[in-house]
């Protein structure tokens, strides 16, 4: 079953609602724009990728509402809506980066039949799912390179099949090799406070049949320091120029304990999650979110007391120098990640199909 897609009728976005899992595995027919802003608000579709693609079709979903042959008032009621989709969260670059190119579709349509527009709408939120499946599939057949048979990987959030269409981004590299007979000894942390590790990655790798331990936060030190661990896979949601990386609030304290203990720390995204608009990781937008997902979310009654403070930020941005490697779907970058990153996206514009071919 795939994390996110569109019904066969094509009036509806579909998706796995992530908020129940592991207790329940409900199936989501989202079609107005207020339910599909909600669902990503809500995480109910989550992960960079996956709310990529949801936007895409969210998109396409919102033009098909716009009731006029008239080009100009399209694309500006596009453009609206475009805007609310991506008011639902700041940090996920996917976001922005799907909408935009569902937003050049319109304007390349300048000329054309509203309708004819909306249907290539449709197959521009296709292509983008279709190389989200591709590209996730290369990410871990450039990843399983970097692991070997029996290694001990730790995971922090959750950046596998739920957070993609399949595969996922940092758990792409070990189901590729459990495909190819490979056993790995997986860690995740349980990932306060909404607990993407305990409730979603500890589900899919279970489900895979993966040797599966879950550990709080506060254990990674530990069970790196006992020598079980030989590698860190993580995914992304904003990569910049310089490889700084923001990812799930934590991320940054696993880098830097890995470094500590001299354990590889790789980073799995796509292209589509870098944004070189920002030179550093100083310039990317950090999510923060309600108080209660801290102080009430999961307990019986509320645990701490009502007049404290709380930060809750959704991500936090691991420093280039603590990431040992960014495996894309184009191949694996290695420090410094300055000139990598730079050369990669060199290569892309002139061959702009790299690494979606297979
Ligand atoms: O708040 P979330 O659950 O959307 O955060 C997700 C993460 O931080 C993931 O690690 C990241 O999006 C990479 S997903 C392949």
């Amino acid at each position: 079953m795939d994390t996110v897609g569109i019904s066969e009728d094509g009036t509806k976005l579909v998706l796995i609602d992530q908020t129940k899992l592991p207790g329940e595995v409900r199936m989501l027919q989202l079609s107005s724009q207020e339910e599909i802003r909600e669902a990503i608000y809500s995480l109910r579709v989550r992960g960079a990728p996956a709310i990529g693609v949801a936007a895409g079709y969210g998109a396409y979903l919102a033009a098909r509402e716009i009731d006029t042959e008239d080009y100009g008032e399209f694309l500006s009621r596009f453009k609206e809506k475009k805007e609310y989709l991506a008011s639902a969260r700041p940090t996920a670059v996917n976001l922005f980066w799907a909408l935009d190119r569902m937003e050049r579709v319109v304007t390349a349509g300048r000329g054309k039949p509203v309708g004819q527009i909306v249907r290539e709408l449709r197959e521009e939120a296709d292509r983008i799912r279709g190389e989200d499946i591709l590209c996730c599939r290369k990410i871990g057949e450039n990843g399983v390179s970097l692991l070997k048979d029996g290694f001990g990987v730790l995971t922090h959030c959750n950046a596998g099949r739920l957070a993609a269409v399949r595969y996922g981004t940092a758990l792409a590299p070990v189901y590729v090799g459990m495909e190819r007979g490979m056993k790995f000894r997986m860690f995740c942390d349980e990932t306060r406070p909404l607990l993407q590790g305990a409730r979603l990655t500890a589900y899919e790798l279970c489900s895979a049949g993966a040797d599966t331990t879950l550990i709080c936060d506060n254990m990674a030190a530990g069970v790196m320091k006992k020598g079980w661990v030989q590698a860190v896979l993580v995914g992304a949601d904003r990569i910049a120029a310089n490889g700084d990386t923001a990812n799930k609030i934590g991320t940054s304290g696993v880098a830097v304990l890995a470094s500590r203990y001299e354990i590889p720390f790789y980073v799995c995204a796509p292209r589509s999650t870098f944004d070189l608009n920002c030179k550093t990781g100083a310039d990317i937008a950090i999510e923060e979110r309600p108080a209660e997902e801290v102080t009430d979310l999961w307990y019986q009654k509320r645990m701490a007391p009502k007049e404290v403070r709380v930060y809750n930020p959704a991500f936090d941005v691991t420093d280039a120098g603590d990431i040992s490697a960014i495996v894309t779907e184009s191949g694996v970058l290695r420090p410094p990640f300055t000139s990598s990153i730079a050369e990669l996206f060199k290569r892309e514009e002139q061959s702009p199909d790299l690494g979606r071919d297979s």
